[in-house]
């Protein structure tokens, strides 16, 4: 067996006493070994391929429907505590379509949408627009005006020019439209470090010295309605320092809004962080509700002022881990390297169905799913087929030693932001997106074919 000292592997991976095992926190807690095949949902991994192919990305329903009902839960329960309300929007871009807006929405959360195309998604689905909150840097006017001509419930407005954009919509149909207004806090947060400065350099809402002349100018809009700020302050955050430094900084502004006027609601973004390895380890929903919720609670009082209503914005924390996609084993080379050696497994999909590896550096693991592998522990690194070296999807991972072509490989965490940031390079297929529950699958995603890809190419009509 290798140790960890004498091969390229990153501190945080140590070598698992089962490279079979299925990390709990990590993998849906459906996922189990009938006979040392890979099950999610009460269906097999080699039933699903049978089936539907590869690569295919399997989301667990019944695990979005309970991390959707937690959250929700645990902000219910920690917002009565404190004596408000607490309203949890899924943000959408995580990952959207029809089957998966239903779901949350029956779970009784509301829906973020950022764009037109996400906006169109939940209303196909059914979304009550009023449950609705719509974000954006660069909403279009066809966009706002979509927005308020279905009466969505909340548009997050982000700059100036879309305060004067909403002014004429409203002036036109006579309609009166809820809005908050984004806020840069300064903090930005990533996993267990935040970073706070005076000014973000980032493009989304005001800073935090613009705000109040936003708002007068928005107060005097007859047709807008000012129901609070909102503040995001990143994605994948463990803990609640970056949180509660955030709240603190608005809590300022928003105490000195109250002065001419209502300001009934605060929304504080979303961004919790999820577990992708055994190396992480983020905090209970329970506690993270209580603890932003006890934060800004702490914040009002400190300035004597009430308590407004709360909203949040998850999306990775409810989708993520309930996805697991399954890929086909082709080429394997072992490459030898100074410190030692590195396996490289090739399967049929990689950057085109998850960017994430090559986008930000992300961290996957990788498990064999058509059956248990028996070979000691080997570090491997799990590549696509696309003409790119960055190609990544698993950087490092120890797979058994008999790891072999025809094998399917589960790459767990893939639920959110995977589909949604996925492309058709190289001509590559996007793969299914199939939902599970209690034995039986479905396609809530369809893979596109060949026939799509050249569907767009006016040459293939002989044009
Ligand atoms: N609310 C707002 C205003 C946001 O911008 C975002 C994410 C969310 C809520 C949801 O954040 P979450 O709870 O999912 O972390 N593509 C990147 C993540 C980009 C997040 C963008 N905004 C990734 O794959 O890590």
């Amino acid at each position: 067996m290798q140790s960890a000292a004498s091969t390229p592997a990153p501190d945080w991976l140590a070598v698992p006493a089962d490279a079979n095992d299925l990390v709990p926190g990590v993998w849906p807690a459906s996922a189990r070994r009938d006979d040392g095949v890979l099950s999610l949902g009460g269906v097999s991994a080699a039933e699903l391929v049978r089936e539907f192919g590869t690569p295919v990305v399997v989301l667990d329903e019944g695990e979005v429907r309970r991390r959707a009902s937690d959250i929700r839960a645990a902000f219910d329960v920690a917002a009565a505590q404190h004596g408000t309300t607490a309203r949890v929007y899924y943000a959408g871009k995580a990952f959207l379509s029809i089957a998966v807006a239903r779901w949350v929405t029956e779970e009784g959360l509301s829906l973020d949408v950022c764009t037109g195309g996400e906006l169109e998604v939940a209303l196909a689905a059914g979304v009550e627009p009023s449950r609705m909150g719509f974000h954006g840097n660069n909403k279009s006017v066809a966009e706002l005006e979509r927005g308020v001509e279905t009466g969505i419930g909340t548009i997050i407005i982000d700059s100036l020019i879309e305060i004067e954009r909403l002014a004429a919509i409203t002036a036109r149909t006579g309609a009166r439209q809820r809005v908050m207004l984004r806020v840069n806090s300064g903090v930005h947060a990533e996993t267990h470090d935040f970073l706070a400065t005076a000014h973000e350099d980032q493009k989304f809402g005001l800073p935090l010295s613009a705000a109040s002349a936003a708002v007068a100018r928005i107060r005097e809009v007859p047709g807008l309605e000012f129901a609070g700020l909102h503040c995001h302050i990143g994605s994948q955050i463990f803990g609640v320092a970056g949180f509660r430094e955030s709240a603190s900084r608005v809590l300022d502004l928003h105490a000195e809004l109250l002065i001419d006027g209502d300001v009934p609601q605060l929304n504080l973004g979303g961004g919790f962080g999820i577990a992708y390895t055994r190396a992480d380890d983020p905090t209970p929903i329970g506690a993270l509700a209580e603890g932003i919720v006890s934060a800004v609670a702490e914040g009002c009082a400190a300035r004597g002022i009430p308590l407004p209503a709360l909203s949040f914005e998850p999306g990775r924390a409810i989708v993520g881990n309930a996805g697991v996609t399954l890929y086909e084993v082709g080429t394997i080379k072992e490459v030898e390297l100074e410190a030692g050696s590195r396996r490289y497994v090739s399967v049929d999909g990689g950057m085109s169905d998850n960017a994430r590896t090559a986008l930000y550096g992300a961290q996957y693991s990788a498990r064999l799913a058509s059956r248990e592998g028996t070979g000691d522990p080997v570090l491997s690194r799990v590549v696509g087929r696309h003409c790119e070296s960055g190609d990544i999807v698993v950087d490092h991972e120890y797979l058994p030693d008999d790891v072999a072509p025809g094998d399917l490989l589960a790459v767990p965490v893939t639920g959110a932001y995977c589909a949604p940031l996925s492309s058709n390079y190289n001509h590559v297929p996007r793969p299914p997106v199939v939902a599970v529950r209690d034995g039986a699958a479905r396609v809530i995603v369809r893979g596109e074919t060949i026939a799509d890809l050249l569907s767009r190419d006016p040459g293939a009509d002989g044009n």
